[in-house]
């Protein structure tokens, strides 16, 4: 019986990687469920387990070069990779005046060098079989400045800069690069900020999974590079 591909997933344990995890272990996906809090990336799991799919619960800090490395050499041992979801992300949503250095460099680590840490193993593997699919679950904040978004919005004009130069080095390998720009999700990173936004009008889990769905099973030679995904009603 053939191998099932293989997924690495960040920043599984919560919101838009939680829900992708159970999409695409019921397409046949074996995913490799990376994030930090362990309990949370076992809820994932158990769920996973419901859709009747397959998992590798892997706890990682993103930050750390060979905390990913060993990530890496797990997704390696479940089969070949297929597919690497850039998904963990953190904000601070203040004035530029009011960051603290150690703010805005949590940012850069989790969201860019993080980034660049997955992708650099992912493309390793991928390039071996000459196949695969790299996604990076970038934000509205990744082209368009929004007051307060300072720090976030530098880290995912950064991450759209690397997705774009991956994207040019890896296709002659075959390996195609996803960008997706959300505007608010409802999920539980709204929990960690003092706001008040219209949680009921956000984009929900579902929709971003079903827009990264539409790109990954695309087939043969096409990719859709970029999705916008925006509330009807615009954004906040
Ligand atoms: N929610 C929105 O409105 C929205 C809109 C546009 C774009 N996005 C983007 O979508 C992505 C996911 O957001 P979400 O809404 O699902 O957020 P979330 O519910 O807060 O989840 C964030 C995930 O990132 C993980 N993470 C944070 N630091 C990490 C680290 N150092 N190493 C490994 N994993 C780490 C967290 O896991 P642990 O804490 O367990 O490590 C968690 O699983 C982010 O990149 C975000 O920028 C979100």
């Amino acid at each position: 019986m053939a191998k099932k591909p293989v997924a690495v997933i960040t920043g599984a344990s919560e919101g838009i990687g939680h829900g992708l995890a159970v999409k695409l272990a019921s397409e046949g996906y074996v995913c490799v469920l990376a994030a930090r809090n362990e309990e949370n990336l076992r809820k994932t799991a158990d769920r996973v387990s419901d859709a009747g799919g397959e998992y590798v619960v892997a706890p990682v800090d993103i930050t750390k070069e060979a905390e990913v490395e060993r990530l890496f050499r797990q997704a390696t041992k479940a089969g070949d990779l297929a597919l690497m979801v850039n998904n963990a992300g953190i904000a601070t949503f203040k004035a530029v005046e009011e960051i603290t250095l150690e703010e805005w460099q949590s940012m850069l680590d989790v969201n860019l060098t993080g980034a660049f840490l997955c992708t650099r193993e992912a493309v390793k593997l991928m390039k071996k079989t000459r196949s695969g699919h790299i996604v990076f679950i970038n934000s509205f904040s990744g082209k368009r400045a929004l007051s307060w978004g300072g720090g976030y919005s530098a880290t995912k004009y950064g991450l759209r800069g690397l997705a774009d130069t991956v994207r040019i080095e890896v296709r002659k390998s075959n390996i195609k690069v996803t960008s997706v720009f959300p505007g608010s999700v409802d999920t539980s990173w709204w929990d960690k900020f003092d706001y008040d936004f219209p949680r009921d009008q956000m984009v929900t889990v579902d929709n971003v999974v079903q827009a990264i769905w539409a790109t990954v099973s695309q087939e043969g030679r096409s990719v859709i590079e970029e999705i916008d995904l925006r509330q009807v009603g615009g954004d906040f």
